[in-house]
């Protein structure tokens, strides 16, 4: 007999950690493009992209049949055991393609959060210095460090203590909150200065091995910062030595329209992590940088057991491919600007959407309680429940939960992406009538 999603809705209970998330309770069959479809042949559209690793979709072609002729060749040699051709062509990509006009090198990891970690570790040991500097709504990942480095208490840290020593949060500026009687510029000033009061109150820069940032919050709610912020905390690193280290893992390979997102900012980062969409699903992450800092760590002392496995690499290195074949960059833009246009006319018919905001495909909107002018986290996840059982994979953010959040992959077609809006508009308008009721 065949079975259905509910079928396995027992197995998940019973041996799944209920620790693991799941937004979505049906079971994948097989996905192309923005499309996933179960194994009752009900077809979902893909707003998620596995929360941002598929900016060149899911079965790419070329990445498929390119990993079946691999598949014949090698597994997983082991790159500290004997080295293959993958890891090192992509580490001499990686070098050309992240923004300075220095010598670079990479190492390759699993994870974002595991990239994270070892960005920090090569910080301390270059500097000497124990303290690190993440932000305040920041997300880095769920290991010990990242964990500490990152802001929001439920459910990423409460009960999980204790964290790690020497981690401080500065403060990073929501133009969302800016005072309608305040011009942009003051805002701008008042955020710079704030940065440079943490620098006097909470930790001195002459003790930080590096500042971690993302050029624009992931999981915090896709919080784009003014420019001036970014270079003003670039200014602070390079006056007091400090690593400026720009975590790229869920900004990265041309989702923001630019192959990354700090190349917005006119700031060359010291170090970059990347992972998520760099190998196209692949667990794949890495630390690349300034040889000089990179190097501080000796043989032995990074990486990891499958840290740079060679079907993720050889995935990799056709996404970078596929990125410039396909114009992604450019795709980003134009599907960034279609759904901002979707969001600003549903806006007009359901006055809890605001704060629309996006950096090419990057696209974020907040529910807010037009009575109390409050953000509406309750509300925010009924959207996002009746979108997953209706047939649109979409996720939330944000540091208060009320914050929708568009990854899609970027090779969408209109008409999935008319789709996709067409669910969306149908769970906004469900959710409404019941809210009324
Ligand atoms: C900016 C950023 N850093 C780090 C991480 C952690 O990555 P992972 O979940 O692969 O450990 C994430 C994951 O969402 C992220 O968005």
């Amino acid at each position: 007999m065949t079975k259905n999603s509910n079928d396995y809705q027992a197995l998940r209970e019973t041996y799944v950690a209920r620790g693991v998330g799941n937004g979505n309770l049906h079971v994948a069959d097989y996905a192309k493009g923005a499309t996933i479809t179960d194994i009752e042949g009900n077809d979902f559209i893909d707003f998620a992209g596995a929360i941002g690793t598929l900016n060149v979709g899911h079965s790419h072609p070329e990445i498929t049949a390119h990993l079946k002729n691999q598949l014949d060749k090698f597994i997983h040699p082991g790159f500290n055991v004997i080295m293959y051709e993958s890891y090192l062509k992509l580490a001499e990509k990686l070098a050309h393609i992240t923004p300075g006009d220095f010598a670079k090198k990479t190492v390759l990891l699993n994870s974002g959060a595991e990239a994270v970690e070892n960005a920090v570790k090569i910080a301390r040991k270059y500097t000497g210095r124990q303290s690190v500097v993440s932000f305040v709504r920041g997300f880095h990942g769920r290991t010990n460090l990242t964990m500490s480095m990152t802001s929001k208490v439920r459910p990423y840290k409460l009960g999980f203590g204790p964290f790690a020593p020497e981690v401080y949060q500065a403060p990073y500026p929501n133009v969302a909150e800016k005072a309608d009687n305040v011009s942009q510029e003051d805002f701008e000033a008042q955020a710079i200065a704030r940065l440079e009061d943490f620098f006097i109150e909470t930790v001195d820069p002459e003790e930080v091995a590096c500042v971690v940032m993302e050029p624009v919050q992931g999981e915090g709610g896709f919080i784009i910062p003014p420019k001036s912020f970014v270079q003003a905390v670039k200014k602070i690193c390079e006056a007091h030595g400090i690593i400026f280290v720009a975590d790229e893992i869920q900004t990265g390979f041309a989702r923001t329209g630019k192959l990354f997102a700090i190349e917005h900012f006119d700031v060359e980062p010291d170090l970059m992590t990347v992972s998520k969409s760099l190998a196209a699903g692949f667990p794949l992450s890495g630390v690349v940088g300034k040889a000089e800092i990179v190097d501080s760590a000796n043989p032995g002392e990074i990486g990891g057991t499958y840290a740079g496995n060679p079907l993720a690499c050889e995935a990799a290195l056709k996404v970078i491919e596929i990125i410039e074949q396909e114009q992604l960059n450019e795709k980003a833009e134009t599907i960034g600007q279609a759904i901002e246009d979707k969001l600003n006319a549903l806006s007009a018919t359901h006055n809890f959407i605001q704060h629309t905001r996006r950096l090419g495909a990057m696209v974020a909107f907040e529910v807010i309680d037009p009575q109390t002018g409050k953000p509406d986290k309750a509300l925010t996840a009924n959207i996002v429940k009746v979108a997953n059982e209706q047939g649109l994979l979409l996720l939330s953010a944000g540091i208060k939960g009320n914050v929708i959040r568009f990854l899609t992959p970027l090779v969408i077609t209109d008409e999935e992406l008319t789709r996709g809006f067409d669910i969306l508009t149908a769970a906004l308008n469900e959710v409404t009538s019941t809210q009324q009721v």
